[in-house]
């Protein structure tokens, strides 16, 4: 269920959140459950795909163990790489393309350190933002991803704001993610937050709830 939030403009030089440092590595997630972050959502698989008619390159940067990564290389007309920087990430992503007779390119790479980034069609990243450990690497992530977009391509971002008692320095700030979209460069196709409940979070401490709040933005880089 979405509900609509409050668009407000809030600059990063305002924004005071410090994230204290999240555990990156999922492998013990995965390493007993490959599919421990469940199944990819499917509205952001509909942002993807609305509107692929011909061959489109796509990245998902954090990509974990490539729950998009692997349905996406499912579409014969997408070309798919993945960046995540775990190696057991990396790892899984090759081995179930493999075995599936897909084709990823799965690169082991810090998104905020990569250099060799090329332009694709098609930017996607979930679960990303919130992991980071000061808002001056989100802002860093947010401008890389955003290099990677071709002119007329497609950005869909998911970043939590709320999960179940994880500080709230731990977060993603609302808003701060929209003040990289300016209208002169992106025009934005929708930005909504939704909630949802899981029991999968690893740095969640079962508070009976598990619930998780995200923001999801979708632009087109003008
Ligand atoms: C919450 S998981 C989301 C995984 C995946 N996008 C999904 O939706 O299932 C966050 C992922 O970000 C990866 N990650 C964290 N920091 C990263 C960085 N600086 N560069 C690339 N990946 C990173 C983690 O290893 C983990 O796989």
């Amino acid at each position: 269920m979405l509900d609509q939030i409050n668009h407000t403009f809030t600059p990063p030089s305002n924004i005071k959140y410090l994230n204290s440092k999240v555990p990156k590595d999922y492998s013990d997630i995965w390493t007993g459950n490959p599919d421990g972050f469940g199944s990819p959502s499917k509205d952001i698989l509909g942002y993807i795909l609305e509107g692929v008619t011909q061959s489109r390159t796509l990245v998902d940067i954090a990509s974990g163990n490539g729950r998009y990564a692997i349905e996406l290389a499912r579409n014969p007309k997408l070309v798919v790489t993945a960046i995540e920087i775990s190696s057991t990430g990396r790892d899984l992503i090759d081995r179930r393309a493999k075995e599936e007779g897909l084709v990823v390119t799965a690169i082991q790479a810090d998104i905020l350190t990569y250099t060799e980034c090329n332009q694709y069609d098609l930017v996607v990243s979930s679960g990303l933002l919130e992991e980071l450990e000061n808002v001056k690497d989100q802002a860093d992530a947010i401008k890389k991803m955003q290099s990677m977009v071709k002119p007329e391509g497609r950005i869909i971002l998911r970043y939590c704001l709320k999960i179940s008692n994880r500080k709230p320095e731990q977060r993603t700030n609302p808003d701060f993610v929209r003040y990289f979209f300016g209208e002169d460069c992106w025009n934005i196709l929708t930005h909504f937050s939704s909630r949802s409940t899981t029991n999968n979070t690893k740095s969640t401490i079962n508070d009976g709830e598990n619930t998780i709040q995200t923001q999801t933005l979708v632009a087109t880089k003008r």
